[in-house]
């Protein structure tokens, strides 16, 4: 069969296999070259590790000079009569074979984090494959629902604005449409949801069950990835429900790296630049924001995708004694996406945008492109004519 991309909207309902191998090949020839990590950790477990930060995460980590074994916890679909299966699944193939060709360990867990079981799976593999310790635990969890352990509900977030209403465009992937809307606040209970799925209550667990099952080495850190952004974005981000759910992440931030100080660890929220993810593409007016500083950041030759944040984080950040952070103690790899200049570029493109122009005023060709690249489409050197053998896929396991 040969595989076509199939947009719905913001989602995409097809992956390509050989374009996601090359994009995970292409990111580790760029870590290889890259200012190297020294000093690194050498045993990670990662959650969220099939797709944007945490896959980021846990290449730099294993080719980009800290030669780390690495644990990866994702929720992914691999082949069936519904379809060919999701780009998640293929990248934790293809980096498996690439790490383990470099005589690194790459486990693939694949389930729901949330799960009681994925936790004691992962613990027996900690025990397994890394002499029972971690030195590194990456929280890069992105999902919308996440079941309340006290009752046999699920909390399911809502990305909305606190207070008051906000208008603006989302671009619709599928048929490039600029769409207008605006979006109602949060209620109580919306908040309440959105912190508790992607606040910092399951990394704060998902710590202490690894510190109970004494799963913790000397010198363990945490990182968690937040966003803050800029006045443009404040409405529908900082000030709405993600932000408040990002500042609940800040505050377990401090509570872990008390608790991890024992064994002279660390936590830190990690607040990253804007970029086109899985998850990203779902938030509501956020495309006219980020199609103006893709170009802003193109312009001034300081873009940067999810490969060059994660090598520049663990090769200048991470890897210090003491890694520099802010006022609230979070490390800030978003300081070019905040730089005066781009920020003024942005405001400017944004103003003189609207519905007739925003492919050429702003980088949408370049924010699609990146979208179609996390599918394993639009990869410089595959063909996308070849015909793939589906019992292959099938053979393919994680
Ligand atoms: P993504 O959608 O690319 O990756 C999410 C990962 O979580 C995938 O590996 C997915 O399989 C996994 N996952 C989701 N639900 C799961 C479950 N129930 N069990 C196990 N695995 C599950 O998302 P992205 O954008 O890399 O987000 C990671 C973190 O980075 C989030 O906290 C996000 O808020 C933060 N961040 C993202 C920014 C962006 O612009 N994309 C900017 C700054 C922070």
């Amino acid at each position: 069969m040969v595989i076509e991309p199939i947009i719905k909207g913001v989602v995409a309902r097809s992956a390509h296999p050989y374009g996601c191998q090359a994009s995970v090949q292409q990111q580790i020839q760029f870590v290889k070259n890259a200012k190297q990590i020294e000093n690194g950790p050498k045993r990670v477990l990662i959650l969220g590790a099939s797709s944007g930060f945490g896959l980021a995460s846990r290449i730099a980590l294993a080719f980009g000079g800290s030669e780390a074994d690495t644990i990866g916890v994702s929720f992914e679909r691999g082949p069936s009569e519904k379809g060919v299966g999701s780009a998640g699944w293929y990248n934790n193939i293809f980096f498996k074979q690439e790490a383990e060709k470099e005589g690194r360990i790459a486990i693939n867990i694949i389930g729901d984090a949330f799960a009681k079981a994925t936790r004691e799976h992962v613990i027996e593999a900690i025990e397994t494959y890394f002499e029972g310790e971690v030195d590194l635990i990456i929280y890069s969890l992105a999902t919308g629902v996440r079941p309340n352990p006290n009752t046999n509900k699920n909390w399911v977030s809502s990305i909305k604005p606190i207070g008051d209403s906000v208008t603006g465009a989302t671009v619709l992937l599928d048929n490039d449409q600029w769409i207008e809307t605006s979006i109602e606040p949060a209620t109580d209970e919306e908040i309440e949801a959105t912190i508790q799925v992607m606040g910092g209550s399951d990394w704060e667990s998902w710590v202490d069950t690894l510190i109970n099952s004494e799963s913790i080495a000397e010198g363990c850190k945490t990182i968690a990835f937040s966003y803050i952004g800029c006045e443009a974005n404040y409405p529908i981000y900082r000030d709405g429900t993600l932000g408040w759910a990002k500042v609940d992440l800040h505050q377990a931030s401090h509570s872990l790296n008390i608790k991890l100080a024992s064994f002279n660890g660390a936590a830190y929220a990690t607040a990253c630049k804007a970029l086109v993810t899985k998850a990203s593409v779902f938030i509501p007016t956020f495309t006219p924001y980020m199609i103006a500083l893709y170009k802003a950041m193109k312009e001034e030759g300081n873009h940067e995708g999810c490969i060059e944040q994660m090598q520049r984080l663990f090769s200048t950040k991470l890897n210090q004694e003491k890694p520099p952070v802010d006022a609230e103690r979070l490390i800030r790899m978003d300081e070019w996406e905040l730089k005066p200049s781009i920020q003024a570029r942005v405001s400017e493109i944004m103003t003189n945008m609207n519905q007739n122009n925003f492919k050429q005023v702003g980088d949408y060709h370049g924010y699609k492109q990146a979208f179609m690249q996390l599918n394993g489409f639009d990869i410089h050197g595959v063909d996308y004519q070849q015909n793939i053998d589906d019992r292959y896929l099938r053979s393919l396991q994680p």
